[in-house]
């Protein structure tokens, strides 16, 4: 089987719906390269986008399975190479000031301060992670890059600006150092643990997302027992699906909020594991974000001697799945939570050991620790994945039941991320109620939350509608000054996107 590499282009209508609404934006960009470097022509142009999960969150740590699609928004990085060991990074948005420093010369890793929100270090982790790569692939890595980035994915908004970032950052590196041949599955892997070195424990979703992006279709991503990614179209239904992103405007900078966030909730679901492991008398993989075990692997342990492993079989595991939400609601009896010397004590640890072993890379503030809900979330999102998958295999007959199946899903995981996980926010929760009450067949967070983004699945002839409720009841209310530009911005009607591009001899068409 020929394994798939990142796709290269050259004609800008090849990589967007719109490329004549993207053509304005090269020109500016290659005019501020010549400005800044002295040349119009980049050795390297890359482009990632972000990405907008329709279902499936805070799973992919847990190794379960979500269906995510690219977005159309994305950064851009254009590279000029030189011998000298420097790195230049400039950004075409002013908010992010330039920036150069060298290479150090015994072939260490650049340094990055997590402790400090700068918009170089999703760079450094780029360079950090490729470079590692290379020298352990024998390449040399020595090569000078001066870079000029232009991204339009809105940042701290839930469509993973950090992931599209990354990703360039890692194929920079590895491009500008020649390993050209460049595997998508690698550059997953790659980009998958850059946030870690910025202080954001997160998952595989979203570099899944950028890289593996195709136009008009969506994926379905498992990270077990290896990285795979399904790519499907819709069904047609009459009327059509669309997806309509609508932007809270509430930011959300995951590194700042990682302790009592998103950090947080990897200590989380990790203990969760840990303890229903622990009950059972069972031995889980150590690994995950906090190399101790997931819940994934309390499945896969639970379930060792079963001929169908979990994964195999979309039927069989939606039961193993309704199997482990009964031993949740068996197993973790705290369902308040727990404090920390009571979890150090049903894991028999110290609570020394608890906090050197779990909270000491990425440090935690909570006053207890809700192992029940997050568990609950989990576990019956990672079947509401597989019964959303499932209608997408098999569509009803009827359109309207299927758009109706598919919304009730989402909504679900509105409620679970809302009750159980508690990631959402009232603003998040507002924007859902709006959608629905005017015609969303669903509406949930995308991403992260905590801030952010919705997804809005809609039949077509209700999405105008949509739009213009929330124009009115969500945004003018809010936010009284916003400009028709902000506006168009914030809520959008979007299409699936390709995923990363190299652009070869970039032609303006
Ligand atoms: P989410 O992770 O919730 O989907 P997000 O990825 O946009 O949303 P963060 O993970 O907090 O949000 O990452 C945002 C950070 O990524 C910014 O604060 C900045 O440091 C960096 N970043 C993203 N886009 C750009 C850009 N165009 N130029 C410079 N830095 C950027
Ligand atoms: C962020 C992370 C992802 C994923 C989502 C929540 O986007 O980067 O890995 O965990 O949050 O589903
Ligand atoms: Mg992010």
């Amino acid at each position: 089987m020929s394994v798939p590499t990142v796709v290269h282009h050259n004609k800008l209508s090849e990589i967007y719906d719109k490329a004549t609404v993207q053509v304005p934006r090269y020109e500016a960009l290659l005019k501020k390269f010549e400005e800044r470097y002295g040349t119009k022509k980049p050795d390297l142009l890359i482009r990632s986008p972000g990405r907008v999960n329709v279902i499936g969150e805070h799973i992919d740590y847990c190794f379960f399975s979500v269906l995510p699609m690219a977005v159309e928004a994305d950064i851009i990085m254009a590279i000029q190479l030189t011998d000298e060991p420097v790195i230049e990074v400039a950004n075409t948005n002013p908010d992010f000031p330039a920036t150069k420093f060298d290479l150090p010369k015994d072939g260490s890793p650049v340094d990055i301060d997590a402790t400090k929100s700068d918009w170089v270090n999703y760079f450094r982790c780029g360079l950090v992670v490729g470079q590692d790569y290379l020298k352990k692939n024998n390449y040399p890595c020595t090569k000078g890059i001066k870079v000029l980035i232009d991204g339009n994915v809105p940042t701290g908004s839930g469509l993973s600006s950090s992931a599209a970032f990354v990703v360039c950052s890692t194929l920079c590196t590895l491009l500008a150092n020649g390993y050209t041949d460049v595997s998508k599955k690698l550059l997953t892997q790659l980009s998958t643990v850059c946030e870690q070195h910025v202080g954001v424990n997160s998952g595989g979703m979203d570099q899944s997302a950028s890289i593996w992006g195709l136009k008009d279709h969506a994926l379905f991503v498992s990270f077990l027992p290896d990285l795979n990614v399904v790519e499907f179209g819709f069904p047609e239904t009459n009327p059509k699906l669309e997806f309509v992103i609508a932007n809270s405007l509430v930011v959300s900078n995951k590194q700042e909020t990682g302790p009592v966030n998103y950090n947080l909730r990897v200590v989380e679901v990790t203990l969760g594991a840990l303890l229903m492991a622990k009950k059972l008398n069972l031995t889980i993989k150590p690994d995950g974000n906090l190399q101790a075990g997931t819940f994934r692997g309390v499945v896969d342990a639970y379930f060792a001697n079963d001929k169908t492993p979990y994964g195999q079989d979309i039927e069989d595991s939606r039961k193993k799945l309704d199997k482990m939400i009964e031993l949740v609601d068996e197993l973790i009896t705290q369902k308040d939570g727990y404090t920390t010397e009571q979890i150090a004590s049903e894991l028999e640890m110290s609570v020394d050991e608890l906090k050197t072993k779990f909270m000491t890379k990425y440090p935690v503030r909570y006053e207890v620790l809700k192992l029940y809900r997050r568990a609950y979330h989990v576990f019956t999102e990672a079947k509401r994945v597989l019964d959303f998958l499932s209608l997408l295999q098999n569509p009803p007959a009827d359109s309207q039941k299927l758009i109706a199946d598919l919304g009730n899903l989402m909504n679900q995981s509105q409620d679970s991320q809302r009750d159980y996980f508690n990631n959402s926010l009232p603003q998040l929760d507002e924007i859902c109620s709006i959608a629905r009450e005017n015609g969303a067949a669903g509406a949930r967070i995308t991403g992260a939350g905590f801030g952010g983004s919705t997804v809005l699945l809609t039949p077509a002839n209700k999405s105008q509608q949509v739009i213009d409720a929330l124009k009115k009841d969500y945004y003018k209310k809010h936010y009284p000054k916003i400009t028709d530009e902000e506006l168009a911005d914030a809520l959008l009607v979007s299409k699936p996107g390709s995923g990363t591009t190299i652009i070869d001899n970039l032609s303006l068409e």
